[in-house]
C-alpha cells in the first residue's frame, strides 16, 4: 500500500474553526458543552455536521439507531469502506473535544482529500455514533454496541432516562431515526481519533498516543434501602440510613480499586439519594459503581468483591442492598495492522509518539469486534476530561488529525 507523502497535511485552522463552531451548540455553564444525546441540541449538532458533509460532496446514511455515515466514494465499487469517526454527544458538563475531535477530524480528512484532488480505492465514511457517553441512557457506547451486535435494538430503544423517556421515542422525536438496518454495513477498517482524557502524553511530552489496548469496564448499579425519617428527632440507634450505607460501600470501592493499583480504578459518578431533602435521613440510594482495568480478571475480582463486601455492610446496618450490572465491556486489543498504520503515520510525519492503553471507553472498543480497528490519541491539558475545562491546543488537534489522515488514506489506498 502506498503511504501518503510526508508533506500531505490536513488544514488545522479549518479543523479548529469547525470544533469551535460545533461547540456553540449546547453550550455548558462553564465554557464547555452540554449536548447530551437525543436532546434538541444533539439534533442541532447533527444538522450542522450533515450540512458540512454535504458541502464536502458526501452522501449521508442514517441507521435505525441514529448513527450517521457520511460517505466519500472510492474508485472501486467492490471495495469496502474505511470508516472513521467518534461521537458528537457530550457529558452534561462536558468538554468541546471529547468525541467531537474524532468526528470533525474525520470530516477534515474528506475536506483535505477534496482540496488535494485525491481519489482513494476504498470509500471513506465518517461516522457519528449515537449516545457514546451513556449519561442520559446507560450504557455508554450504546449505538456502536448495537452496531457490533452486543445489544439488541429493541433493548436499546427501551432504555429510559431519569424522566422515564425511552431512547427509541426520543430518537424519533428529534428526527434522527433512520431506516437503515443497524450493523448491516461491513467495514474494511475503522479508525478513531480521540483526546487522551488522561495525563500520560502531556507528561511524557509526546504528540501522539498509538492506542494498542483499551481497558475494560464494569458498571454495577447498587440500590440500598433503609427508612426515610426525620434527621432531628430519630434517635441514632433507630436510624436506617441508606446514605451512610452508601458511604461505607464507596469507601470499600476505593479500597478495592487501590488493592489492584496501579492498573485499576473505581468510583461512583452517578448517585441518586431519596428523597434528597436536607432534613430527611435517606431511605434509599441508587448509585453506579464504575470499575475499570486492562485485565479482565481484575475487573471480575472487583465486581465480585463489591457484591460480597457490599452485602456484609448492608447486613451489619440492617439495610437491604441489590446489585444490577448495567454496562461493561472486556479489555480490548486493537488490530495489529491498523495500530501499525497509526504508528507508521506518526513516524512519517515526524511526531513523537507513545504506545498507550485507553483509560476511557470508546465506540472503537465495540467496532473492534466487527472490523480491524485502531485509535489515535492526542494529549489534553492536565489530562482533564469529562469537565467543561477540558482543553487541547490547535497544534495537538492538527497533529492527531494528520496522523489519522495518513493512517486512513494509506488504508483506503490512494489511486494514482
Ligand atoms: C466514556 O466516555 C467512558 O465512560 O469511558
Ligand atoms: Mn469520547
Ligand atoms: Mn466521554
Amino acid at each position: 500500500m502506498a503511504a501518503p507523502a510526508a508533506n500531505m497535511k490536513i488544514n488545522g485552522e479549518r479543523l479548529w474553526d469547525s470544533l469551535m463552531e460545533m461547540s456553540k451548540i449546547g453550550p455548558g455553564v462553564a465554557g464547555g458543552n452540554n449536548r447530551q444525546t437525543l436532546t434538541d441540541e444533539d439534533g442541532e449538532g447533527r444538522a450542522l455536521f450533515q450540512s458540512w458533509c454535504e458541502a464536502a460532496g458526501c452522501s449521508m446514511g442514517l441507521d435505525q439507531m441514529g448513527n450517521m455515515f457520511a460517505r466519500r466514494e472510492g474508485t472501486d465499487p467492490d471495495a469496502l469502506p474505511v470508516y472513521v469517526g467518534s461521537h458528537l454527544d457530550t457529558q452534561p458538563t462536558g468538554g468541546k473535544y471529547d468525541g467531537v475531535l474524532g468526528v470533525l477530524g474525520g470530516l477534515e480528512i474528506l475536506r483535505t482529500l477534496n482540496d488535494l484532488g485525491i481519489k482513494t480505492k476504498h470509500p471513506i465514511v465518517v461516522t457519528n455514533f449515537t449516545n457514546e457517553e451513556g449519561t442520559r441512557y446507560a450504557p455508554a457506547m450504546l449505538s456502536s454496541g448495537v452496531f457490533a451486535g452486543i445489544h439488541t435494538q429493541d433493548w436499546a430503544y427501551d432504555r429510559e432516562d431519569a424522566e422515564g423517556k425511552k431512547f427509541g421515542d426520543e430518537l424519533k422525536r428529534i428526527g434522527w431515526r433512520g431506516d437503515e438496518e443497524v450493523g448491516a454495513r461491513k467495514m474494511h477498517a475503522f479508525f478513531e481519533l480521540h483526546i487522551e482524557q488522561g495525563p500520560i502524553l502531556e507528561a511524557e511530552g509526546k504528540d501522539i498516543g498509538v492506542v494498542t489496548h483499551g481497558q475494560g469496564l464494569s458498571w454495577t448499579q447498587v440500590t440500598i434501602e433503609g427508612k426515610d425519617s426525620h434527621t432531628g428527632s430519630t434517635p441514632m440507634p433507630m436510624r436506617k440510613n441508606a446514605g451512610l450505607g452508601m458511604a461505607r460501600v464507596l469507601e470499600k470501592v476505593d479500597e478495592i480499586a487501590w488493592s489492584h493499583a496501579p492498573h485499576a480504578v473505581g468510583a461512583a459518578g452517578h448517585i441518586d439519594v431519596y428523597p434528597n431533602s436536607r432534613n430527611v435521613i435517606p431511605g434509599k440510594v441508587v448509585f453506579t459503581v464504575d470499575f475499570r482495568s486492562p485485565e479482565l480478571s481484575v475487573i471480575e475480582d472487583m465486581e465480585a468483591r463489591l457484591r460480597v463486601e457490599g452485602q456484609t455492610i448492608a447486613d451489619d446496618m440492617g439495610l437491604s442492598i441489590a446489585f444490577e450490572k448495567v454496562g461493561g465491556f472486556d479489555p480490548v486489543t486493537f488490530d495489529e495492522g491498523c495500530v501499525t498504520a497509526v504508528r507508521n503515520a506518526a513516524e512519517r510525519l515526524g511526531h513523537t509518539h507513545l504506545d498507550i492503553i485507553s483509560g476511557a471507553g470508546h465506540d472503537a472498543c465495540w467496532i473492534n469486534r466487527v472490523a480491524p480497528t485502531a485509535m489515535v490519541m492526542c494529549p489534553c491539558v492536565d489530562g482533564l476530561s469529562h469537565n467543561e475545562a477540558e482543553e487541547i491546543s490547535p497544534q495537538w488537534a492538527a497533529a492527531g488529525a494528520d496522523v489519522l489522515f495518513h493512517a486512513v488514506v494509506e488504508t483506503a489506498e490512494i489511486v494514482k
